[in-house]
């Protein structure tokens, strides 16, 4: 935790609630706990007050947000020590309700609950997207699972230039769990939105987390068929069977050591086995509807909201048909230079002008810039597909507590 507790003296105007609202938004994001900030103000309160510790507890674990979508148990012990270590260290008297809570949390076992989580983002509006994601960055073989600076940055730039997107169509390569796409519709209005993503597992839980988040007035994750606990509980089981095999990172570079994408589905250890195509579409058809290629599905309580099993190695023409974006957006897709010719040559088919429209279409690409050869790769390949760019202005808008220490850039791209 950030911020020294420290010769502070206690702010006698202080409302808990306004001064916590930060803290309670790093804490659902899953902020790293050290590196949490406290606003100085808390942190004076929190070692002469009992009431603003409880107020702190209200604010976190017994915020009612965390009694259904909880960020990991680990987090969340982490979190409670680190709390009781800086209040003892500041010989601070230490409200029986912390020892409780911390207490009860080391009592709960850990289970493959843990593989799964929900982090939560807060809104400017005070809405609050929750996401089911792995705990771990990269795992089954993809970097999917969770969500990405990138992704949280771009989404800043979405809602700062919300008018651009409205009523317009827009496909998103590489969404992940979904964050940039679901905010941009809550927030945009777009005339249609298509996720897309080439893996199964990734793609099962955005489905997931879409039907959370849109057109419910709070996020509601629903029970779900019986195949869908089935396919939570093998995902759960292979995240916690694989957390620390499926990747390394060289430098800043993840390189994958991937289970091919059918593997996800394969693995035959009990009675949970799924049968399935891996080249299908794994949604649940009670919430969408399926198009005869079996990559591309509607969402029946929203049909502007649309998901493709869109690979940029093994291109559909059928679905590459159906897709006619004005614009497209991506976060943190530019970082294995092995897939960047196929990245760039979808992006150089799908900004080609609409010849009914004359429209001509622009990307936005968001990446966080790990290496910069890798970068300069991609910005070369471009040229060579007859693309253009322009590095944009970042966002002023600050939503979201991501890491700001490697610098994310957001790039314009068009064929002219
Ligand atoms: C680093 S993650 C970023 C996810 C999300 N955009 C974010 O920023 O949180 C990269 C995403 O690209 C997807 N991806 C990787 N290779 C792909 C391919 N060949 N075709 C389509 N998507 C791919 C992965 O499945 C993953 O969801």
């Amino acid at each position: 935790m950030a911020a020294s507790m420290k010769e502070m003296s206690c702010d006698s105007d202080l409302r808990p609630e306004e001064l916590l609202k930060d803290l309670t938004s790093q804490f659902f994001e899953m902020v790293p706990v050290r590196k949490i900030k406290w606003k100085e103000e808390q942190a004076s309160a929190l070692v002469t007050s009992q009431d603003i510790q409880r107020s702190v507890l209200r604010a976190t674990l017994q915020h009612p947000v965390c009694l259904i979508y909880p960020p990991s148990l680990s987090y969340r012990r982490y979190f409670m020590k680190t709390l009781v270590h800086k209040l003892e260290e500041y010989h601070a008297e230490i409200c029986d309700e912390i020892y409780e809570a911390f207490a009860d949390l080391l009592e709960q076992t850990e289970e493959e609950d843990d593989t799964l989580c929900y982090k939560t983002y807060t809104l400017p509006t005070g809405d609050q997207i929750s996401l089911q994601e792995s705990v771990n960055l990269v795992s089954q073989g993809t970097t999917g699972l969770s969500t990405w600076q990138a992704a949280q940055h771009l989404t800043e730039f979405v809602m700062e230039n919300k008018a651009s997107f409205q009523n317009r169509n827009i496909l998103e390569l590489g969404s992940g769990l979904g964050l940039t796409g679901i905010v941009t519709c809550h927030r945009c209005k777009p005339q249609t939105y298509t996720f897309s993503d080439c893996h199964p597992q990734v793609l099962f839980l955005m489905a997931k987390n879409i039907e959370a988040n849109l057109t419910q007035s709070v996020p509601k994750f629903q029970q779900g068929s019986d195949r869908d606990k089935k396919i939570i509980r093998k995902i759960r089981r292979q995240l916690s069977l694989n957390a620390e095999s499926c990747a390394e990172f060289v430098g800043d570079e993840a390189i994958l050591v991937s289970p091919t994408q059918s593997q996800v589905f394969d693995a035959k250890c009990d009675g949970d086995e799924i049968q399935s195509d891996p080249n299908d579409l794994e949604l649940n058809m009670k919430y969408w509807k399926l198009d005869k290629c079996g990559l591309y599905g509607t969402y029946k309580k929203d049909e502007n909201v649309r998901i493709a099993k869109l690979d940029w190695e093994n291109i559909s023409d059928s679905l590459m048909e159906k897709l006619k974006p004005d614009f497209i957006l991506a976060a943190d897709v530019v970082y294995d230079a092995s897939i960047m010719p196929s990245l760039v040559a979808v992006l150089q088919m799908l900004l080609k002008p609409n010849v009914d429209t004359g429209q001509v279409p622009v990307a936005y690409i968001a990446s966080t810039v790990r290496n910069e050869d890798t970068r300069d790769n991609f910005l070369i390949l471009l040229g060579s597909e007859g693309l253009v760019y322009t590095i944009i202005e970042p966002p002023k808008l600050s939503v979201f507590h991501y890491d700001q220490s490697v610098p994310i850039e957001i790039l314009k791209i068009s064929a002219q």
